[in-house]
């Protein structure tokens, strides 16, 4: 087979903040799928770059007191580190704001305009006249004009959802400046793509049978949609960060014009250093000639840019269109949307930072990403146990359990496939070869294909059955009798058993080499180590029936993960260990006993911190709620400060049903409990377990805030907290945790005020 050409590129990042865990997951799958490509031998080059331009660089460049181009430069160093962390190969990293895509951006509108495709009419927009320049929308705030809101952005509203032009807010402000903005009009050009040859060029393209089905339906609906392709308005004003537009001083490119062109930019700049032939991949006849193809990876909130402004701009400018644009999801951790605010963002510096391994990610993206436009979810319960289940107890294990009788006794060396055969202990049987040429075939079209959960589930089937081979064979017991069986003294029977340790060994490691070969393109540090225990040279798919003949000294491949890097990810509070006494649940808690949040930090199994002081005393006694008497609240803190009615109808309480009480594994002072409120369920984490029996829990009401923000713990999301009683320590007061209930007649979801 012919050697594939390809040119492979994943979204360009803006160049005004580090790199989040989703831009590492798009690379970690373009990288995994590109070393599979390589595998099989395909000429791959694989290109990033930062996408340089637009408003918010050049204000963030303002507010910092630098210029645009220092803040790019500052952001483009620390790239290295978190591509050379993850082990994510690009062969080139360029920019947006480049000599070359200045030149190509500009001959591209050129071509465009010669075409016809570009117009330009006049356009009325909000102005900053504080600022002296134009406002998107993100800019503008105002009244939804439709409910009212305040503090809503220029083009939607939070909280009606509802969509309208800036222009519609009332009583909109800029952003920047505060100053109310006013309505200026000024030219913008245009790339024509309600032109019908676009239209047209467009609805062949997106049918052509590359794109997802998911994908090129979207497309479909906004190509054939009520409203049709509008024309999309490609300039903007100064001051801009940008590239400026060839007869039109103080016009500029909008950004989403040069992004996708800087894909283009960054080859130019690898084929100007490598001597490759940049027109071998981006001029239509000369790419034909040359089986060029070009591959996007991207996320499925660019779509829209990727499927039809990107090939339109190409086709009307007469460069190569797109081959295929694989589009994947986002990435939810505990099936949350990532927040920083809420602490269940994952920091990949800190991942690398508190020496998690990277390759532990690799994995577990990889086992969950499939073609499909689907969110993954980063769960960290999942993520230990997948990760240590297969890659541990899985696949090192194999190699760590017969590598060192291989050494011991028989000199590094494996036996042959006759003596294998012979010994009659062959892990597949007679068709094994191909068995297992075709398993390997299976995962390599697998990678090709982007199911790389599918290729994970058919490598781990097979380690599943290699563990099983090892359990039923035993070789740490054939080296007993072999080391210390004195009925072995027979050397035919000694022989027996040494032919038969020495097979069993090395079938372990000929499926270790296999399992390692299926493995590379997600491990390819682990695999590189293994290639070098395994003495073989760097694996390829071809590589399937070969074996290796002798090994290095084996030495440990990878380490397990550990809850302590999970929590240190997390920055999961470290409290100290406080001793939450037992007491028979259904005791009477002590007048004055201290109301807890039974809850939250006991995520690393510690107590819970202090309940916020209103919420102890809205818990301890509602009639003293607005100002709690201190000598009545005996045994309460004594730093209890009071606070006003505002500052405690804050608190949101709500009567809540435990519908459902469990036990968490591996944690000795949590409850799981799943609370009714009314409007819904929430899961809460409450640190009442020394207390309370789960199954005595389920049915009865409680009370929980309801208004706390939902954290991040090593078992999961608590959304909330159940308030407890309990005594102070050192109070004197009676042991135990006391959980509030409302009078009967309370109904889950009743405010508690
Ligand atoms: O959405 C983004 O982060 C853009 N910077 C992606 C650009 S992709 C390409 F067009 F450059
Ligand atoms: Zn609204």
């Amino acid at each position: 087979m012919k050697p594939r050409r390809l040119f492979v590129t994943t979204a360009l990042p803006y160049a005004n903040g580090s790199f989040h865990i989703g831009h590492i997951m798009e690379y970690i799958q373009a990288d995994i799928w590109v070393r599979a490509q390589r595998m099989a031998g395909h000429e791959v080059h694989f290109i990033g770059a930062d996408d340089a331009h637009g408003a918010p660089i050049m204000l963030k460049a303002e507010a910092e007191g630098i210029t645009p181009e220092a803040l790019v430069a500052r952001i483009a160093a620390e790239r290295p580190r978190y591509l050379n962390g993850f082990h994510i190969q690009f062969d080139n990293w360029h920019s947006t704001h480049s000599a070359e895509n200045t030149t190509l951006s500009q001959g591209i509108y050129k071509r465009l305009k010669a075409a016809g495709f570009i117009s330009s009419r006049p356009v009325e927009q909000f102005y900053d006249p504080v600022k002296g320049m134009f406002l998107a929308d993100r800019y503008i705030k105002g009244e939804c004009p439709n409910c009212g809101a305040q503090d809503q952005y220029g083009d939607a509203c939070e909280n009606c959802s509802s969509v309208y032009p800036p222009t519609e807010l009332k009583n909109p402000r800029s952003t920047l400046t505060g100053a109310v903005p006013e309505l200026r009009s000024s030219d913008h050009f245009f790339f024509r793509l309600s032109d019908p040859q676009c239209i047209a060029f467009l609805r062949n393209w997106v049918n052509r049978g590359q794109l997802q089905p998911q994908v090129a339906n979207k497309a479909r609906e906004w190509l054939d949609g009520p409203q049709g392709l509008g024309d999309w308005d490609i300039s903007r004003d100064a001051p801009y960060f940008g590239i400026e537009i060839p007869d039109a001083p103080g016009k500029y490119f909008y950004v989403w014009l040069d992004a996708p062109i800087g894909y283009f930019a960054s080859l130019k700049n690898y084929c100007d250093r490598t001597g490759l032939d940049f027109a071998e991949f981006t001029d239509p006849e000369r790419a034909q000639a040359a089986g060029t193809e070009m591959i996007h990876f991207i996320g499925k909130d660019i779509i829209y840019f990727h499927t039809l402004f990107w090939p339109a701009m190409l086709q009307f400018a007469g460069y190569k269109v797109p081959d295929a644009i694989n589009v994947h999801g986002f990435i939810t951790v505990s099936g949350e949307k990532m927040s920083k605010s809420r602490g269940t963002g994952i920091s990949p510096l800190r991942y690398l930072d508190i020496g998690m391994n990277p390759e532990w990610l690799r994995y577990y993206i990889a086992a969950k990403l499939n073609a499909h436009v689907e969110d993954v979810d980063f769960n960290p319960d999942d993520f230990v146990a997948r990760v240590n289940a297969d890659l541990i107890g899985k696949y090192v294990n194999i190699a760590s359990r017969a590598a060192p009788f291989i050494t011991r006794h028989f000199n590094g060396q494996l036996a042959s496939p006759q003596a294998i055969e012979a010994a009659g202990v062959a892990l597949d049987g007679a068709d094994a070869a191909q068995t297992c040429t075709q398993m390997i075939e299976a995962v390599r079209e697998s990678y090709e294909t982007r199911e790389y959960g599918r290729a994970i589930r058919t490598t781990m089937a097979y380690a599943d059955r290699v563990n099983q081979y090892v359990d039923l064979h035993r070789p740490w017991e054939l080296a007993r009798r072999l080391e210390r069986d004195p009925a072995l003294a027979d050397p035919a029977a000694k022989a027996a058993v040494r032919a038969q340790l020495h097979a069993v060994c090395s079938e372990c490691l000929i499926a270790f080499h296999h399992l390692t070969l299926m493995l590379k393109p997600v491990l390819p540090a682990l695999a590189q180590a293994a290639e070098q225990f395994l003495q073989v040279g760097a694996l390829r798919w071809v590589d399937a029936d070969q074996r290796p003949q002798t090994i290095g000294q084996y030495s440990h491949l990878m380490s397990r993960v550990e809850s302590r890097h999970i929590d240190a990810l997390f920055d999961l509070p470290v409290a100290k260990e406080t001793p939450m006494p037992s007491s028979a649940p259904g005791s009477t808690a002590a007048p004055g006993a201290a109301t807890s949040a039974a809850t939250l930090a006991a995520a690393n199994e510690t107590n819970a911190p202090v309940a916020p002081a209103a919420a102890t005393a809205a818990a301890a006694s509602p009639a003293t709620a607005a100002a709690p008497d201190k000598a009545a609240v005996a045994g309460a803190s004594s730093a209890s400060a009071t606070i006003s009615i505002d500052e405690f109808s804050r608190v949101e309480l709500r009567v809540a049903r435990i519908v459902r009480a469990q036990a968490v594994e591996g944690a000795d002072k949590l409850l799981q409990l799943t609370l009714d409120i009314g409007s819904g369920t929430r899961n809460v984490f409450a640190g009442i377990k020394s207390a309370y029996d789960p199954a005595q829990l389920e049915g009865r009401l409680t009370v929980m805030v309801a208004n706390l923000a939902p954290r991040k713990m090593k078992f999961g999301l608590s959304e909330g907290m159940v308030l407890a009683a309990s005594s102070e320590p050192g109070a004197g007061g009676p042991a135990g945790i006391f959980l509030l209930s409302p009078d009967s007649g309370a109904v889950p979801g009743m405010r508690i005020k």
